[in-house]
């Protein structure tokens, strides 16, 4: 149990030493060590390993030679690192450390711990500068700490994932969860089933999601997308995480999820029934669940299971269990059957009869099963852990049934997420233990991870800028106590990362500008003050001719005053010339008489047919006709095709102050006031909120809403919040 005294300590100290994650104790002395001038790494014995590692790296990181050695040298700035067996205990991840001016003493009871140790100065030689001295013992909150990086959607190379294994290694993860297969493409050569990768890898087109999805033989004619990893590479990048005390956790969806399974293995289709049961069928999407009923069903997972286990030494297998449409199962005929053969009342329990088939298949080959939550519907199988990401009560259900659990809910760990609905700060204040769980149920939540899907995220860069700072906040949720958490403090330590993740190599997201509005409406003239940079050397620049700003564009001053209409265009530019997203503040002056009376709001609304990916232009509806509606929203709209809707009307600003509007969408929508751009939710994706804040004069202005629906779901609704605090749907 950490003090009072020593939190604040802590809080304190810790921002003097930006690490990440936080270390779970810290106690400072006097004198400061700049570990960047480390020359020689002792190890002996046990830790020549580790020290020879750390010295290798130290040796990229610093720019000059670092040597390992097995006994302590006259050099008085050393990195001495030793496994000692006498140590408090720290568990088997934790270690002990003491930096003196004379350099840093690190030890551990374990090889993983003492991996830890050297990722801990690593982090701090890569400061490049003296840090205070001082004494701290670490180790880690939860034992899963994880990423999931989805490859099916879009694929990723054996060194990019090699690189993403180091830098979660580097910041203290011990999980990486491989979602190997899934409806975008199969990931993993089966050598029993080859047909998985010589066409379930590839799909036709260039990569882009949205499209059909068709897998084909790569005949070098026809564009295709995709690839696989060889059992050799599976093997490589197992033995790479391994050095790095990763587990890597295969995913093997089951039975959802299964368009590339399907494709190539049609016989495990359901029967339609009869003639209704066809026509259901061929009405709904393709089939991407497998037939319980079918004994092939079984045999076919067992055997790519049987070539999984034999390559992932985790004693977690994820078989998925999500996301699986019944619509199938209770239309078969051969369901049917099965269902009164085995006295199943549902497709819920058919369900429960697969994870029970593979739990104890899993089971007998010394394997535990872990699924996404719905495999708690039902029924849970005996043995299986649960994964819980429709948010927390699926983990909670689990832990009080005494299943095992690791929480990783939409709300905070879905990285896939844009950062306008998971920030940062967000992801920072995830605790994997909800407090509906007693102490003792508490226990059976072994950690949490964040989830990268891919659908939106099209090459590794992009993967990293979705992670990187976000997987930050996660590795310090997950390693570093709940006491004396703070996210200003963990601020003030990101704002060091970021120098340290470029020596990493990664292309993480440049924080977007944040800036109190998105637009400003005024009559005569009104200040925009602009925040502080969020790391060293970051430079807000603008422009107000309608161009992207460019690292030759000005530099923005602690504030403008705007006086006239224009639009700001701003980013972040760092020196390396990485680039931040674009903040925009549209700047409008009304001219003319201020209106006031508004008794009802009515919207004109406009429609266009037809495939968008961002909303079109207002130019797009000028011909369609105009109905009147009351609401913002796509009620009595078409189900099944894609279209686009503009929506005008006029809004009451009842006093002066700030109004945020919450557009929420899927897919794209964009809202202007007054001309001004209040709200940019476009692109294709799932339901997503984006606010934009305005402040107003009391007036009426005119409001002006796009949305396009490209498939699937659909969603689209507009909430305004006075300065009164009161909200309101519009
Ligand atoms: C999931 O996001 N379908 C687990
Ligand atoms: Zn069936």
């Amino acid at each position: 149990m950490i003090t009072t005294v020593l939190v604040h300590a802590l809080a304190v100290q810790a921002a003097v030493w930006p690490i990440v994650p936080r270390p779970a104790e810290f106690t400072p002395t006097e004198g400061t060590c700049d570990i960047s001038k480390v020359h020689v790494v002792i190890a002996p014995g046990a830790a020549a390993k580790v020290g020879a590692s750390v010295a290798d790296n130290l040796t990229k990181e610093l720019g000059h030679k670092v040597d390992v050695a097995q006994s302590p040298s006259p050099e008085s700035s050393s990195v001495l690192m030793a496994i000692d067996t006498e140590n408090p205990d720290l568990g088997e991840e934790g270690y002990a450390m003491v930096v003196s001016p004379s350099g840093v003493v690190a030890a551990a009871k374990t090889q993983k711990g003492l991996f830890y140790a050297a990722q801990t100065i690593r982090q701090l030689a890569m400061l490049g500068k003296p840090v205070p001295c001082g004494a701290f013992e670490d180790k880690p909150r939860f034992a899963w700490r994880g990423l999931m990086l989805d490859v099916s959607r879009h694929f990723f190379t054996v060194p990019e994932v090699k690189h993403m294994v180091d830098v979660m290694a580097f910041y203290k993860f011990n999980t990486f969860h491989w979602h190997l297969v899934d409806d975008g493409g199969w990931r993993i050569q089966i050598k029993s089933h080859p047909e998985l990768t010589e066409i379930g890898a590839w799909r036709k087109g260039d990569g882009k999601w949205g499209g059909a999805l068709d897998f084909v033989k790569p005949d070098g004619k026809q564009q295709v997308y995709g690839g696989f990893y060889t059992q050799e590479q599976i093997k490589e990048v197992v033995a790479y995480a391994a050095e790095r005390h990763i587990t890597v956790v295969p995913e093997i969806e089951i039975p959802a999820h299964e368009l590339a399974v399907l494709d190539t293995n049609p016989q495990l289709r359901c029967t339609p029934r009869d003639a209704a049961a066809k026509a259901t069928f061929d009405k709904i999407e393709r089939q991407n669940t497998i037939c319980p009923a079918k004994p092939a069903s079984y045999k076919i997972f067992e055997d790519v299971l049987t070539e999984v286990i034999a390559l992932f030494p985790s004693k977690y297998i994820h078989i998925g269990g999500d996301e699986a449409a019944k619509v199938w199962w209770e239309n078969c005929k051969d369901c049917d059957a099965f269902k009164k053969e085995k006295g199943i009342k549902d497709s819920g329990e058919e369900q429960s009869y697969v994870i029970r088939h593979f739990d104890k298949w899993l089971e007998s080959k010394g394997r535990h099963l872990i699924g996404w939550d719905e495999i708690l519907e039902g029924g849970l199988a005996p043995g299986a852990a649960v994964m819980s990401w429709r948010g927390i009560d699926g983990g909670i259900a689990a832990a009080k049934a005494k299943h095992n659990v690791v929480m990783s809910p939409t709300s905070h760990c879905y990285f896939d997420y844009p950062y306008s609905s998971i920030s940062t700060e967000k992801a920072f204040e995830f605790d994997p233990v909800p407090k509906a769980l007693s102490a003792e149920e508490g226990k059976l939540v072994h950690g949490g991870q964040a989830n990268l899907w891919t659908e939106w995220v099209e090459n590794y860069d992009r993967a990293m800028a979705m992670l990187y700072p976000r997987a930050l906040a996660m590795s310090e949720a997950l390693w570093s106590p709940l006491e004396g958490r703070s996210f200003p403090e963990f601020e003030s330590r990101l704002s060091a990362q970021y120098a340290v993740l470029g020596k990493l190599k990664v292309k993480y997201m440049v924080p977007k500008p944040t800036l109190a509005y998105s637009a400003a409406v005024f009559y005569d003239s009104q200040t925009l003050p602009f925040g502080k940079p969020p790391m060293e050397g970051a430079v807000l620049r603008y422009t107000s001719d309608g161009k992207a700003p460019t690292a030759s564009s000005p530099a923005a001053p602690a504030s403008l005053v705007m006086d006239k209409t224009q639009r700001l265009r701003l980013a972040y530019f760092l020196p390396d010339g990485s680039k931040s997203d674009e903040a925009v503040v549209d700047a409008v002056k009304l001219t003319g008489p201020r209106a006031m009376n508004l008794t009802q709001s009515t919207f004109e609304r406009k429609m266009v047919m037809g495939e968008f990916k961002v909303c079109p232009p207002a130019s797009a509806f000028a011909s369609a006709n105009a109905v009147a509606v009351t609401q913002i929203g796509i009620q009595g709209m078409p189900e099944d095709k894609p279209y686009a809707l503009s929506f005008k009307g006029w809004f009451l600003a009842p006093a002066d102050g700030d109004y945020t509007f919450a557009l929420t969408s899927d897919d794209g929508s964009m809202l202007w006031l007054a001309g001004a751009q209040v709200v940019d939710n476009d692109g294709p994706h799932g339901a997503a909120t984006q606010r934009g804040r305005v402040r107003l004069q009391k007036g009426v202005y005119p409001i002006e809403v796009i949305y396009f629906e490209a498939g699937g779901a659909h969603s689209l609704s507009l909430e305004v919040t006075g300065p009164d605090g009161k909200s309101k749907k519009l």
